[in-house]
């Protein structure tokens, strides 16, 4: 599983990239109305910072012909923009033809596995499946990831799935368990991922005795 970053934040993004482990950026309008700053501005310095990595950005509007229009401006910005497009009939058809003229695209706001194979099969590059979300109202989310891996794999469906909507750390290891190919993880949940008490100790104690034989 790979790590994508959740925030348009971008003294975040680039203290995440220099941990060498960050494979693209997603991005949502909430996300980047908390910038306070121009969006395709804020792109463009995304893009600069994760050159190489999928950098999601999302559609506002709500008809096909509105996102596809969107989405082409988007997708001018750099070459590694995905576009991020919700799970609608009208997306799904503006999926198709970002499909069609070989544009990537998240379909985001996946809450269950026949929206997922819908998306897929309309050409979606990734699915987005809302952990978090769908855990806040008692539904088991986890369990969404397993069943839409089994019916990537039974399939033969090359979507692959990004476990979004992360609010912990035990998050990250079930998505990587159940078959998520990606987990998008905001940057207060990375930082815990590094974090051990144990590690913490170690090292002091380490530093500790270090000192005593060499005073
Ligand atoms: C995914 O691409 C979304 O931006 C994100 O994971 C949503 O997470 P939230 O439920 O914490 O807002």
């Amino acid at each position: 599983m790979k790590f994508f970053i959740d925030t348009a934040n971008i003294e975040e993004i680039r203290s995440a990239n220099e941990l060498g482990i960050l494979a693209g950026v997603t991005t949502n309008p909430s996300l980047v109305a908390k910038e306070g700053v121009s969006f395709h501005d804020r792109l463009r310095e995304i893009t600069a910072e994760v050159t190489e990595g999928s950098v999601s950005a999302e559609v506002i509007a709500e008809d096909a012909a509105g996102m596809i229009a969107e989405g082409k401006e988007l997708a001018a910005i750099a070459p590694n923009i995905t576009v991020k497009v919700p799970m609608t009939l009208e997306g799904l058809k503006a999926v198709k033809a970002f499909s069609d003229l070989n544009i990537k695209t998240n379909v985001t706001l996946i809450f269950n596995a026949n929206q997922a194979l819908l998306a897929a099969r309309a050409g979606a590059t990734y699915v987005s499946p809302f952990l978090g979300r769908l855990d806040d109202i008692g539904h088991d989310g986890m369990q969404l990831i397993a069943t839409i891996s089994e019916i990537f794999d039974r399939h033969n469906i090359n979507t692959e799935i990004i476990a979004a909507s992360i609010r912990h750390p035990l998050h990250v290891t079930d998505a990587a368990l159940h078959g998520a190919s990606i987990a998008t993880v905001p940057y207060n949940v990375l930082g815990q991922l590094v974090k051990h008490p144990l590690t913490d100790q170690g090292i002091e104690k380490f530093l500790a005795d270090w000192n005593k034989s060499n005073q």
